[in-house]
């Protein structure tokens, strides 16, 4: 008798767990990611909500003086990974990138307080700090010019990491003649034609070249780093964990955050316009110096529903463009348009569906009272599980498993879609 989905989705959680964090595959991926433990919290909620609340509680362990939670913390050096602490150098410790990643963890922590019990709300509380000082590190590092657009500094900070958006960015970089030979980890596990190119990976490190030689100085990397973007995922996640934050503060009575994360949210709401294009009908990644927009919707742009952005007139082309590439695919929600140039259904973001995105995209959708595609995002990304398996990431087109196996990630997206709303799902 096959064993069913949730309890391997459960025992991938266990395996994953290295005490306290977990790490989001062996062997690919063998240290804590940031958003990563966002979302593996979710699904250790399903059935232990104190190692829920630890996934998150230990982002905070590398949580920089300037109120910076890094993307990536190097607890015990694995040399199955590369780039390693060595390569990033930020002599920080623990050891830990030198760059951001998408914000969810303040969303995660509203979800657990209002489906849970005091010791959640007390649990809440504390990581309050932590989380204010996250976001406004966003807000002032990532827009010291008060646009209200933050930018990424590596195509990493996005979490997007090969999208195509990055193109523009990447393509006016001068990857340096000192770079030195590497070994890239990456392809020793996977395919390299699920994975980034060699060309990528070169400007990656010369990204961190610079980092590594200015003592990863945000105010120097923002103004004279290799790269530097604006990105509807980070903008969208941020503005919607700012609105999350909001209602924390609120319950909290913390009443001298309301003012400040209002501020934020507004601001954030006007930046996005920046991000706006009608050529292609929705939200699109932005290079900051150059202030050329990206040429195809992804499912980062979609966020937009989830992030609460957008006039009506908005919502409404994105929505239409939204259903059309639902139309092209067997899986929604690709990472890049399938009718664009560009589009490799197994490579990694230009392509594939990720649960993670899905699972905030379907929160946008219904939210925004689009039930239909909701549901759709909801159906398909189980669908995807019971084809092909926890794996990383899947081709929208076929529905197979692509990247790492037995994701933490992948996991935990189909125990909190099961619980929340695996009956309606499955209809
Ligand atoms: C990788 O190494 O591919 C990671 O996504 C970087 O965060």
């Amino acid at each position: 008798m096959s064993v069913p989905l949730t309890d391997q989705a459960t025992t991938i959680l266990r395996t994953n767990d290295r005490g306290g964090y977990t790490v989001p595959t062996a062997g690919l991926y063998p240290y804590q990611w940031n958003w990563d433990s966002a979302f593996a919290a979710l699904g250790f909620a399903a059935f232990d909500r104190h190692r829920a609340w630890r996934e998150l509680e230990t982002i905070f362990d590398g949580q920089w003086a300037d109120g910076m939670a890094p993307h990536i913390i190097f607890r015990k050096f694995d040399p199955s990974y590369f780039p390693g602490p060595n390569i990033w150098g930020s002599r920080t410790d623990p050891p830990s990138s030198g760059h951001s990643q998408p914000p969810v963890v303040a969303t995660i922590a509203r979800w657990l307080v209002e489906t849970g019990n005091a010791d959640d709300e007390k649990r809440a509380r504390a990581l309050f700090p932590k989380l204010i000082a996250w976001h406004h590190w966003f807000h002032r590092a990532r827009d010291p010019d008060q646009t209200g657009l933050v930018s990424i500094i590596h195509p990493w900070e996005s979490g997007r990491d090969n999208c195509p958006d990055w193109d523009l960015g990447m393509n006016r970089m001068t990857v340096p003649n000192d770079l030195g030979d590497y070994h890239r980890r990456d392809t020793d596990w996977v395919d390299a034609d699920e994975r980034p190119t060699h060309e990528t990976y070169d400007r990656y490190l010369t990204i961190l070249k610079f980092g590594r030689e200015c003592g990863w100085d945000h105010t120097e990397v923002y103004r004279n780093g290799p790269f530097l973007m604006a990105d509807p995922c980070v903008q969208f996640v941020l503005m919607r964990a700012d609105r999350d934050l909001l209602a924390l503060a609120e319950r909290f009575g913390e009443t001298e955050a309301v003012p400040m994360l209002q501020g934020w949210i507004d601001q954030s709401r006007r930046g996005a316009d920046l991000m706006w294009s009608d050529t292609v009908g929705g939200y699109v990644a932005r290079e900051m110096r150059t202030g050329e927009l990206s040429t195809a919707i992804t499912n980062a742009s979609v966020l937009a529903f989830y992030a609460g952005a957008g006039t009506s007139e908005q919502r409404a082309t994105l929505i239409e463009q939204a259903r059309q590439i639902a139309d092209q695919c067997r899986y929604v929600f690709p990472s890049w348009d399938p009718r664009a140039d560009g589009f490799e259904s197994r490579r990694y973001w230009r392509g594939p569906v990720w649960s993670v995105m899905n699972w905030m995209i379907a929160r946008g959708f219904s939210e925004c009272g689009y039930d239909d595609l909701a549901h759709r995002v909801q159906r398909d990304t189980l669908a995807m599980v019971v084809q092909s398996g926890f794996f990383e990431y899947f081709d929208p087109l076929s529905g197979e498993g692509l990247g790492g196996p037995d994701f933490t990630w992948t996991a935990a997206i189909h125990l909190a879609l099961q619980a929340e709303h695996g009956a309606q799902a499955a209809a």
